[in-house]
């Protein structure tokens, strides 16, 4: 199968079996398969975190399992599940007709439901554990469905159990978030204050928290329809305080956030640019000249180019600071 549409980097790598399925039972005869026997298999959401540097030898599994529900309610909460296949924004949009909040900061991500607690999705001060409650997973070799509260996920800044020592090993069926009744709006990031003031909202609400967030987003990070990406390539790097203060000395303009642990999270994207990387182009593959943190392909980039371009960003800034980045971004 083609894979070309199925990423938004738009690399056009092809999977040696392909499958989609709607329900845990479509799932299982999927895996009968027997031409699939002993080759790896994976499962693809909206294929917007993930650079396929090669074609992929194996049965790759489209979760397209849909639903949206209520499925609880206490004085201060709705307990809504959704399919892993939702579309996130939807999901989110779902929310903030029904006056539901929590998700309104994580607007506009792209990507499925089912993909969300992989990396702990989060955006303008906000990580989706902070609502999540919990989540059923289909155990693809036990063929077991086993539920994980929050607790059993290690969210970690965009970490989760399921991209470290259970990847590839379930696919994620559904999440219930706990939205709340009453909003407690989160505009810690500076970006949402001036956003909402240059659009003239008087009275704060989780709808305009969202429209904030768009406006935003939009105004900095490419649209994959046009320019294939996968968001930010690398993680924000943390250093413990010695290590700051000395970068600090050496930069007095790097950006930087103090971490409650007393490390400071630094700005890689400010690294990348100082690097000159910013607005870079070699064949299609490029650096986002508007957020040194995306990664993109102009059109006709070979994942293994964008690959070899990451890499170059990677040891640049540790040679200009000696920090070392992390991709963020599944490499396949
Ligand atoms: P995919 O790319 O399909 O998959 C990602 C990984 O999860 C793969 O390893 C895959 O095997 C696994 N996976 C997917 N679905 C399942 C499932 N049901 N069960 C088990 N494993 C599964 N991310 C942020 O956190 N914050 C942002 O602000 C943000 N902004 C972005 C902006 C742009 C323009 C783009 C393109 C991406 C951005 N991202 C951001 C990254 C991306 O949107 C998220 O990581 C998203 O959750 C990926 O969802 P997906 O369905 O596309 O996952
Ligand atoms: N900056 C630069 N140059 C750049 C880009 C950023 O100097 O080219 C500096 C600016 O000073 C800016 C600061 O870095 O103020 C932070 O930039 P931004 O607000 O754009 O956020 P980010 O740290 O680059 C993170 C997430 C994004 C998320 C935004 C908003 C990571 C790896 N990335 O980016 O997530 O949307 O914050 O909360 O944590 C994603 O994961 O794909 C993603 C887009």
């Amino acid at each position: 199968e083609q894979l070309q549409s199925y990423n938004t980097f738009g690399i056009p790598v092809v999977s040696r079996y392909f499958a989609s399925f709607v329900s845990q039972h479509d799932l299982t005869s999927a895996l009968d398969d027997a031409r699939a026997k002993g080759l790896p298999r994976m499962i693809l959401g909206g294929g917007s975190n993930i650079l396929f540097t090669k074609d992929y030898n194996g049965l790759m599994l489209k979760n397209d399992i849909k639903g949206i529900q209520v499925v609880d309610e206490d004085n201060d909460h709705v307990y809504v599940k959704a399919g892993a296949g939702e579309n996130w924004h939807s999901f989110v949009q779902y929310c903030l007709s029904a006056d539901l909040a929590g998700l309104e900061n994580l607007s506009l991500i792209p990507g499925n439901v089912g993909a969300s607690p992989m990396q702990n999705i989060g955006a303008y001060g906000v990580e989706i554990k902070d609502t999540f409650h919990s989540l059923e997973a289909f155990h693809l070799h036990d063929r077991t469905v086993v539920t994980f509260t929050n607790n059993d996920c290690a969210f970690g800044y965009r970490e989760s159990v399921f991209k470290k020592q259970y990847r590839d090993q379930f696919a994620i069926l559904s999440v219930i978030y706990r939205l709340n009744k009453k909003p407690n709006f989160n505009t810690s990031y500076g970006a949402i204050n001036e956003e909402l003031e240059r659009m003239g909202v008087k009275e704060l609400s989780i709808q305009a928290i969202s429209q904030a967030v768009i406006n935003i987003r939009t105004s900095k990070l490419p649209d994959p329809a046009k320019i294939g990406n996968a968001g930010s390539f690398f993680k924000n790097p943390s250093v413990d305080a010695v290590a700051y203060e000395r970068l600090k000395a050496a930069h007095p303009q790097i950006v930087a956030y103090p971490l409650a642990d007393g490390h400071y999270k630094l700005a890689a994207g400010w690294l990348i640019e100082q690097c000159g990387w910013k607005g870079f182009r070699e064949g299609d593959a490029g650096v986002h000249a508007k957020q040194a943190l995306v990664l993109v392909n102009y059109g006709h980039a070979k994942g293994n180019e964008i690959y070899a371009l990451s890499q170059q960003v990677l040891d640049s800034v540790h040679a200009k600071f000696g920090v070392q980045l992390e991709r963020e971004v599944n490499i396949v």
